[in-house]
């Protein structure tokens, strides 16, 4: 059976997977670039970035999925669902080269793009949107791409197989949250704790 895997979600100190004012100027609102000032530095982002451990977290991004689902509030700043020409941050030819599923209430028509990314866009329960994501991945696993409010509702739901979190060692004070409603959520599964030179700390949870 085929894992559904989160990779690189970086969180603040405080737990804020975003900041507060998003925007088309700000995609993580006040929190800028900081939370994946990690990732950027790396050789997975960056031919000339670094290749330590922040490299070997990162790279594990892209072996073996198939589809990836993920919010609203990633494919676009807020009100995009107004906008008949908005096609999401990434340009003509989007990093994931494989379906993607965007949940919202708002769907519209699906958007093939160049490389292999085709935008779908569905109004369904978690575990509904990952059948379809599932069979889409034809026995390759698929990424819950976040933000932080579609990841909780997968966390709630028990749907994560693997839930790769980079703690960012930031306070943001506002955001969006990732772990409220999800006490014990530890005990589901195996966790291990990873710290890195950057300052960051990978912790993995592996049912
Ligand atoms: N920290 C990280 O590593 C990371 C990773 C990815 C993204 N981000 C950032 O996180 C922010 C977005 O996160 P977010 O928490 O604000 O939003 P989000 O989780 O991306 O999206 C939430 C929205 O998705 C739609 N949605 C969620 N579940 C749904 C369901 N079951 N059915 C239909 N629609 C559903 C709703 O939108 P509508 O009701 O409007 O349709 C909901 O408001 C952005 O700033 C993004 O850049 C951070």
């Amino acid at each position: 059976m085929s894992r559904v895997r989160v990779h690189n979600f970086s969180i603040s100190l405080d737990g804020f997977g975003t900041g507060d004012g998003q925007s088309l100027e700000a995609p993580f609102g006040h929190a800028g670039q900081r939370l994946h000032a990690w990732m950027f530095a790396t050789r997975f982002w960056d031919d000339a970035g670094t290749a330590g451990v922040d490299n070997a977290f990162a790279e594990r991004h892209e072996p073996g999925i198939g589809a990836e689902i993920m919010g609203a509030g990633k494919f676009g700043p807020p009100g995009w669902q107004d906008d008949p020409e908005w096609r999401g941050w990434w340009g003509p030819n989007p990093p994931f080269h494989t379906p993607v599923y965007v949940l919202t209430h708002r769907p519209r028509p699906p958007l093939e793009m160049d490389g292999g990314t085709t935008f779908h866009f569905v109004d369904a329960e978690p575990v509904d949107a990952l059948a379809v994501a599932r069979e889409a991945a034809d026995g390759q696993d698929i990424r819950i791409g976040g933000g932080a409010t579609m990841l909780r509702e997968f966390l709630a739901a028990g749907l994560v197989d693997h839930l790769h979190v980079v703690q960012v060692p930031i306070v943001l004070g506002r955001g969006v949250r990732l772990w409220d409603g999800l006490a014990a959520l530890e005990e589901q599964y195996d966790v291990e704790a990873v710290s890195s030179p950057s300052g960051v700390t990978h912790l993995t949870f592996t049912r």
